[in-house]
């Protein structure tokens, strides 16, 4: 049986469709249930629904808190059964209820080599800063605001005369690798969660795997 995915997203999606792409060429053995967002209009949808892939949207202003939209995010999802929730640039903070709901099955990518650039506006910052590294995590999700166990990294260089656009399509070109990789690992088994502890093959991951890509190409 294939495994099952939902993948929640808030913006253009490009992460999805490179999953979405992955799947589509049977290089990732994965059955995409659905894209669940909390932005109705997210581009992200639309390349679901032109995949034939359900779209689905949980909007925060149809509920009056959090705690509530955050419940009617976690039903939905839950119809659909997932082995894994993959947030692919989710934008909103989830409450601890959602967090333990899919403890153990649900991951981030966020546009940092975590623990560096925690939060918003990561290539900014290290443009501000003159980092010349930077690059994308893939994470498991914990109630700690980008601070769940790490799983991998694509590494990418800050070159001189990178803004803030460059700096963000290397990252992404970078994240459309490394996160259908990881995603496989999860669903072939390979990737597990044990008493907090990321395991790849049996062991206990000690280092995020690491991944290089001077300029990877979607
Ligand atoms: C990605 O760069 C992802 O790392 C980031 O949002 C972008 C989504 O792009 N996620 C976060 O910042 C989460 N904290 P996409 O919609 O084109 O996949």
């Amino acid at each position: 049986m294939s495994h099952r995915v939902v993948i929640l997203l808030s913006g253009s999606g490009s992460n999805f469709a490179a999953i979405a792409q992955a799947m589509r060429d049977g290089r990732l053995p994965i059955e995409i249930c659905a894209a669940v967002s909390d932005r109705p209009d997210a581009y992200g949808l639309e390349r679901a629904r032109s995949l034939g892939i359900t779209a689905v949207s949980v909007s925060p202003k149809d509920f009056p808190d959090r705690a509530s939209h955050d419940r009617a995010l976690m039903a939905a999802i839950d119809e659909y059964t997932p082995d894994l929730v993959v947030c692919a640039g989710y934008m909103r903070i989830f409450t601890g209820e959602f967090v333990q709901r899919f403890a153990d099955r649900m991951i981030n990518i966020h546009p940092s080599l975590l623990p560096a650039y925690k939060g918003l506006h990561t290539h900014r910052r290290i443009l501000e800063d003159g980092g010349t590294q930077h690059g994308c995590t893939v994470h498991y999700v914990t109630e700690e605001l980008d601070g769940g166990p790490l799983v991998g990294q694509a590494v990418v260089p800050v070159l001189p005369d990178d803004n803030e656009d460059t700096l963000a399509a290397r990252v992404h070109r970078a994240e459309h690798h490394l996160y259908p990789e990881i995603i496989g690992w999860h669903a072939t088994g390979r990737l597990t969660l044990i008493g907090g502890a990321v395991h790849l093959d049996g062991a206990p991951l000690l280092q995020p795997v690491r991944r290089s890509y001077v300029d990877a190409q979607d």
